[in-house]
């Protein structure tokens, strides 16, 4: 008996030493960030961060669409070879880069992107990677409503080289996919349909231009009709502003009543059957993904889970190590 006893002892404290080492060695819990770690510019560019925040903060005050912009083109770049800036690349001679992909001709504010990679290149050259900054810059931008950073955010990410359109188009889920698409595209990087569900929520702030729905208001099964889950009072309304199937320049709020509030309304309209695109309404069909949204009408809730899933996103196929390069300049590589 005393052996048996006396094992039992030797096999708790190799237990202990084996979570020991594994957590001196950073292999427990930070199974969402892999590689990444918090302040990884700490000791290398110790102002990294706040410099990140005060160039984003000082344009977001005279732009307020600006954290819509950064949210989406941080979910476009992982969504495509991974959170590496390849989405921030411009076109070269030989390849057409991912911006100029169909998903991507909205965005904006790669300028502001420049500037603060501009002030980091002065500050501590060769040391802060662009897929870190934009990564940042989404967290920061809609953090500024609150004026307190709304998720952590992992660094250590290194930048890609690649970029082209036809990775854009293959890999960033479109308005008009029905929910099976949905939960394959986000496994296909990794991530669940929570984080679908969740993520979502960035509907929550911003625009979206007729054309990505206008199929719902006036030809939805090829005859003529509306889409019979589109609530239709709502339906009406939209029919007002988008008055043709093709017109693709005008925009409408994502989330009526809030476009520029970062909050949990979305869910509540998504609820009321007044979700702007199929891809939203879609998470209504099924009954595990429509708890979740039920659940997410908690705003403090649905901030917590936002983060968490950010933060699984903002992993999705890093470039760390000595894999990918520092740009010196976001749209260029070295
Ligand atoms: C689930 C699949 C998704 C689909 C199919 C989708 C599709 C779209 C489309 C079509 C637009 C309108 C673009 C335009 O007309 O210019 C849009 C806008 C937007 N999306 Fe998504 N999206 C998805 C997920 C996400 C995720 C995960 C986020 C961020 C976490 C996000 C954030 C945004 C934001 C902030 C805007 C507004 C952009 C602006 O105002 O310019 N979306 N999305």
């Amino acid at each position: 008996m005393p052996s048996l006893v006396l094992r039992e002892r030797m096999e708790n404290m190799s237990l202990v030493l084996v979570i020991t080492i594994a957590l001196f060695f950073g292999h427990i819990g930070d199974s969402e960030g892999g590689d990444l770690r918090k302040d990884f510019y700490k000791s290398a560019c110790p102002l990294a961060e706040e410099i990140v925040k005060d160039i984003t903060w000082k344009h977001v005050a005279s732009n307020s669409v600006l954290p819509a912009k950064f949210l989406r083109m941080h979910f476009h770049d992982c969504f495509v070879r991974g959170c590496d800036g390849s989405v921030l690349l411009d076109s070269t001679a030989k390849h057409r880069a991912e911006k100029e992909a169909v998903p991507n001709q909205s965005l904006s504010g790669f300028d502001v992107i420049d500037k603060i990679k501009e002030k980091l290149e002065e500050t501590c050259p060769g040391i802060v990677s662009c897929a870190d900054i934009l990564a940042l810059v989404a967290r920061d931008s809609v953090s500024f409503q609150f004026k307190k950073s709304m998720w952590e955010v992992l660094t250590g990410r290194r930048d890609g080289r690649i970029s082209r359109q036809s990775e854009a188009l293959s890999n960033i889920p479109s308005p008009f996919f029905n929910f099976a698409s949905l939960k394959q595209s986000f496994a296909n990087k990794g991530l669940s349909l929570h984080d679908l569900v969740v993520l979502s929520g960035g509907h929550t702030i911003g625009v979206g231009h007729c054309n990505f729905f206008s199929n719902r208001l006036y030809n939805f099964s090829g005859k003529g009709d509306q889409d019979p889950s589109l609530n239709p009072t709502y339906a009406s309304q939209l029919k007002a502003q988008c008055k043709t199937l093709s017109d693709n320049t005008t925009t409408l709020a994502m989330d009526p009543g809030s476009p520029l509030s970062f909050d949990s309304h979305y869910y509540m309209a998504l609820n009321q059957n007044q979700g702007l695109f199929q891809s939203d309404a879609a998470l209504l069909t099924n009954k595990e993904s429509s708890k979740i949204v039920s659940k997410l009408l908690d705003q403090d809730g649905f901030f917590t889970e936002f983060g968490q899933s950010m933060k699984r996103m903002g992993a999705v196929q890093v470039l760390t190590g000595s894999n990918g390069e520092i740009r010196k300049k976001c749209n260029v590589i070295n």
